[in-house]
């Protein structure tokens, strides 16, 4: 049953599957669709780690994807090859760290628990590992949005030298020399030749895949089946009115840059000031998603906030008055903030919890086979 489960994600069926199933959907009861997801998935008699055909499907509630499908087409063998990479320790100095290392499938890709991330020999980063999520959406990466370009995105975590501390021509002379890799590239890519365009776009298509979009909130407003409860619907339409000018659209970020008012702490992290050198951006850091929040505390670049509860003190109480804090939390007459009560902020919470998508936490094809 779970397998079937899995497969009924419409991001992984045979071609006709996926058609069938998005013109039935409309206008099919659910029982129907059951019956037809389950028929897709039985007529795939293959194990989950060797996926026959896989593909990036954009959920109907999703905006439009900014990553350029054409310069880099999602193949099965290219996935795989990916995955591969992915949760290899190969990638980095002393074999020990893989990228999954700090973005676990668990915690929604990210290091949980961890407020700060830790690297080779334990070294300790500046900043807290954010998941590994509909990155095909993402307009740039990074909490500063220092990389534009998904494809030339790895290096930077191989080459840092608190995270993988290896060299890319390392890696790469490294799987070279391995008759598994020379395999995978081969069936990926046509033949054996492993360069350094080839190792980036098959890391790329693998974390491209990495979509969220099965949590019970998707399933309620694409009609397919779930009912949030009166407070959870409640909880929604505060979260608009309160939150939604950031966290926008069914991806829960508008990807702008912006400071919310946190404490500025030693050593000071500039955050978009970094990458653009001004000013006005100091001390401003990308609006992070808030799906699968509940699963990937701490909270905030640097994992300062241990608690969904203590997110909201901070937006009603905690915010302080810095810089280039974003004009959305001026009040009149006191500290920078968002006015609620009590119990406003907790169907709030209420609400954030339908963002988990346990589908995206534990499908096999995304784990570490
Ligand atoms: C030592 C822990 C660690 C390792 C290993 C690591 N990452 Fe990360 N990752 C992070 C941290 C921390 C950030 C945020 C850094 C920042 O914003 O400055 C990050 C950011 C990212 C992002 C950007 C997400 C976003 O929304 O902006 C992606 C994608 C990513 N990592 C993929 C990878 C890949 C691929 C690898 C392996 C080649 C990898 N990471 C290895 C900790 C790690
Ligand atoms: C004016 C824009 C803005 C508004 C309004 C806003 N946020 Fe944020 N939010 C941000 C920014 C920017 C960050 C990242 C700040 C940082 O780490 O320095 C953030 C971070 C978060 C995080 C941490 C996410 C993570 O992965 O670490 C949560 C949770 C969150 N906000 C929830 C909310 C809630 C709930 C509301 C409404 C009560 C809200 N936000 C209103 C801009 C905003």
């Amino acid at each position: 049953m779970k397998t079937k489960l899995q497969y009924s994600s419409l991001t992984l069926m045979p071609a006709q599957c996926v058609r069938a199933s998005a013109v039935v959907l409309r206008v099919c009861t659910l029982i129907l669709c059951s019956v037809l997801l389950v028929s897709c998935s039985d007529s795939v008699q293959n194990t989950l780690d060797t996926p026959t055909d896989v593909r990036l499907a954009v959920p109907s509630n999703f905006p439009p994807i900014r990553y350029n499908l054409a310069a880099n087409q999602i193949s099965t063998d290219g996935f795989i090859l990916g995955r591969t990479l992915f949760y290899d320790g190969t990638l980095s100095r002393d074999g020990t760290v893989s990228c999954g290392s700090c973005h676990q499938q668990s915690s929604a890709f990210t290091h949980h628990g961890h407020d700060l991330s830790h690297g080779i020999d334990d070294k300790l980063g500046n900043r807290n590992s954010p998941p590994v999520m509909n990155l095909a959406w993402q307009p740039h990466f990074f909490w500063d949005g220092g990389v534009h370009d998904l494809d030339l995105f790895s290096i930077a975590p191989i080459e840092n030298p608190v995270e993988m501390d290896e060299k890319l021509d390392n890696v790469l002379a490294k799987l070279r020399s391995s008759p598994k890799y020379r395999s995978l590239f081969a069936k990926a890519f046509g033949s054996e030749d492993i360069s350094t365009s080839r190792f980036l776009k098959a890391l790329s298509q693998f974390m491209l895949m990495c979509v969220s979009s099965q949590s019970r909130y998707d399933s309620f407003v694409r009609h397919e089946g779930a009912v949030l409860s009166e407070r959870e619907r409640l909880g929604r339409t505060l979260f608009s009115q309160k939150c939604g000018a950031c966290h926008s659209t069914d991806l829960f970020t508008d990807f702008s840059f912006r400071n919310n008012g946190l404490e500025q702490r030693t050593p000071f992290d500039s955050g978009r000031a970094r990458i653009t050198l001004q000013h006005e951006d100091i001390g401003k850091f990308k609006v992070p998603s808030v799906r699968n929040i509940a699963l990937t505390a701490p909270y905030m670049h640097d994992g300062r906030i241990r608690t969904l509860e203590g997110v909201l003190n901070h937006y009603r109480f905690g915010m302080k008055v810095t810089p280039n804090i974003d004009s959305f939390f001026i009040r009149q007459g006191k500290n920078p903030g968002i006015d609620m009560t009590d119990n406003e902020a907790q169907l709030i919470i209420e609400f954030l919890h339908t963002l988990t998508d346990t589908d995206f936490t534990t499908r096999r094809i995304l784990s570490e086979q």
